[in-house]
């Protein structure tokens, strides 16, 4: 089984745009396919494209039904608000209850090159808008307010010196 490593907090590629994706070819799908492997293997229920070094909208998710993936995923509506304590896999070890829209309903194309749209609730959601944040260079640590988020970089930073970095967040995103 290959994997990629996953970037974690400090890696320029996590702050960056990522650009459309223009070709699903033979070699798409072979990238897709260690997506999920390193998504199983870490284990978490999403993985985007930056947070393994690939700067492409799409990203990979199970929330406990199958394997998914959605390329090129625009948000077209959301309603509600649903707090949820959020784990990151380039975020490890750490978790943040924030509060973001409840139900989202996204527009994507899947792997056969079809328009989808399709409605997270809740946990899937919250899976939706937490990988497209990265496919937008956004971090859980954008989504905190300021003392927050001072606080929560400062803590990093601790562990990281104290060599404390592992990846033991449940329902990693
Ligand atoms: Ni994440």
């Amino acid at each position: 089984m290959a994997t990629f490593p996953i970037r974690v907090f400090g890696d320029p590629v996590l702050k960056r745009a990522a650009a459309e994706v223009t070709d699903i070819d033979g070699k798409f799908v072979k990238l897709v396919d260690t997506m999920f492997d390193t998504m199983y293997e870490a284990p978490g229920v999403g993985l985007a494209a930056p947070q393994v070094g690939v700067q492409q909208r799409f990203f990979v998710y199970d929330v406990g039904d199958d394997p998914q993936i959605l390329i090129n995923p625009r948000i077209v509506e959301t309603a509600g608000e649903w707090l949820y304590e959020e784990g990151c896999l380039s975020i490890p070890g750490m978790a943040f209850e924030i509060v973001r829209p409840k139900l989202i309903t996204v527009e994507a194309i899947d792997l056969d090159g079809n328009e989808v749209v399709i409605e997270g609730d809740e946990l899937l959601g919250r899976v939706f808008l937490h990988e497209i944040d990265h496919l937008d260079g956004v971090l859980m640590f954008d989504r905190l307010d300021e003392v927050q988020r001072k606080a929560a970089i400062r803590e990093w930073r601790r562990r990281e010196l104290a060599g404390e970095i592992r990846a033991d967040a449940d329902h990693a995103l």
